[in-house]
């Protein structure tokens, strides 16, 4: 078999709100009175004092599995949970603090809407930087233009328009077909259906099948849309608290998360 994805021991750390005084000098008093046991002068009345304190807490820890080529993984989990963080390492779009990844090939992302697309250029002019980014010619990009296009169903009239004034709708669904049409061996989609309407979700679930069965391309899609990932998903993993709880079949998954839900 093919591995494309292996990711072993994952862990990322975040840090939480407001770290400090807000100025050296003022952080340099809080220690020194740390130091001699006195009472931090820089805190309000009942806070506690912002030197030294640990607001970090694990998104994800000690996450590991595989995915194979052509294989659809499904990740779910409730708010929180740790789905986009792992998808961001994927993406390099972040790092972790311990563990490796390994993966082959090149990666296209669809992350929460809002990446991905430069706001002031048109439509147009996306799909080639998206495009360039990806590691494409100019040619290989010209030859899917129209077709990315008309996957979209943005209106012509639109294509040469910043995507800013796109509807959240029509944004995500030329970046949708953006990484569904330029060539990349692995493609990881975050919550991309959710502001689509149903025709399109539809469409989308049907062209992730189609090129994972016919060009063998990996898809890593995390959704809360529970029939979605029944569509198209063969295996899952359900994260809780950046830990995996459940990972193989689908259903088997879908099934934990179903009682998890309800308990
Ligand atoms: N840049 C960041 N700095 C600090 N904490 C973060 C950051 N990004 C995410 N987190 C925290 O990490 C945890 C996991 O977040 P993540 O976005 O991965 O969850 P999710 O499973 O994608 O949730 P959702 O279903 O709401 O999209 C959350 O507690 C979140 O608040
Ligand atoms: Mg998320």
């Amino acid at each position: 078999m093919n591995t494309m994805v292996k990711v072993e021991n994952l862990s990322k750390e975040y840090r939480l709100g407001v770290i400090g005084n807000g100025s050296l000098w003022k952080d340099i008093q809080s220690w020194n009175a740390k130091l001699q046991g006195k009472p931090d002068p820089w805190t309000r009345i009942n806070e506690e004092s912002r030197i030294g304190r640990r607001d970090r807490f694990w998104a994800l820890k000690d996450v590991s599995f595989e995915v194979q080529q052509g294989e659809r993984l499904g990740i779910i989990g409730r708010n929180g949970a740790g789905k986009s963080t792992l998808l961001k390492i994927l993406s390099q779009i972040t790092t972790p603090t311990k563990g490796t990844v390994k993966i082959r090939g090149r990666v296209g992302s669809l992350l929460e809407v809002g990446t991905g697309f430069h706001p002031d250029l048109t439509g147009r002019e996306n799909v080639y930087l998206n495009g360039a980014i990806l590691g494409m010619k100019k040619g290989e990009i010209d030859r899917n233009f129209d077709e990315i296009v008309a996957f979209s169903e943005i209106e012509p009239e639109f294509i040469d328009t910043p995507v800013k004034r796109y509807s959240s709708g029509m944004y995500v669904r030329l970046a949708f077909a953006v990484a569904a049409f330029l060539s990349s061996e692995i493609l990881i989609a975050d919550e991309v259906l959710a502001v689509g309407d149903i025709k399109f979700q539809e469409k989308c679930i049907g062209k992730m099948r189609d090129v994972s069965e016919n060009d063998g391309r990996t898809i890593l899609f995390v959704s809360h849309n529970i029939g979605a990932v029944r569509q198209l998903c063969q295996t899952g993993i359900l994260l809780e608290h950046g830990q995996i709880r459940e990972y193989g079949d689908v259903g088997m998954v879908l099934q934990a998360y179903e009682t998890s839900l309800r308990g």
